[in-house]
């Protein structure tokens, strides 16, 4: 199964604080670093932020996973980082995205926020994504 695929689900608090502005930049430079690197691993995803939250769907093969992982959460730019949910999957389901963005107050952030609020298992979980990687790809 050297193929798997794993999908490894967290929740952070942002650490930049001070200005809306001062985060958004942040918030660039970690998009553009992650879609570099991710493309380059076979990494695949998506970044939700709202408020101080953070929530982030990776998935792809378990090694760059790991590897991915250690250094987002030695990252100072976050805290108390929380793993949601690391599990094998069937398929990824953000395929056509090194890492997607999703904006604070969109409606594609609803599908997925509630159920990453209050975590109700594996099947809330697939259900959100389900609905967020078909609203993605309705905007294409
Ligand atoms: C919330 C958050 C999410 C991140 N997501 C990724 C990611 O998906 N892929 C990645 O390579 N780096 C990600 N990073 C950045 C890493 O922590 C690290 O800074 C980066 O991988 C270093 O890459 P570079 O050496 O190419 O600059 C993230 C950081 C934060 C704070």
């Amino acid at each position: 199964m050297a193929s798997a695929i794993y999908r490894l689900i967290y929740r952070s608090v942002f650490a930049i604080p001070s200005e809306e502005a001062e985060a958004e930049r942040e918030l660039r430079a970690i998009l553009d670093a992650s879609r570099r690197n991710n493309a380059a691993s076979g990494l695949t995803g998506a970044l939700l932020h709202n408020g101080p939250h953070v929530v982030q769907v990776l998935e792809g093969p378990l090694a760059a996973i790991e590897a991915v992982f250690d250094r987002i959460a030695a990252d100072v730019r976050h805290t108390a980082v929380e793993l949601l949910q690391f599990a094998a999957v069937a398929q990824p389901s953000f395929p056509a995205w090194s890492m997607a963005y999703i904006p604070q107050g969109s409606v594609e952030e609803l599908a997925l926020l509630e159920p990453m609020r209050n975590p109700g298992g594996p099947e809330a979980i697939d259900a959100a994504l389900a609905t967020l990687s078909g609203a993605l790809r309705r905007d294409d």
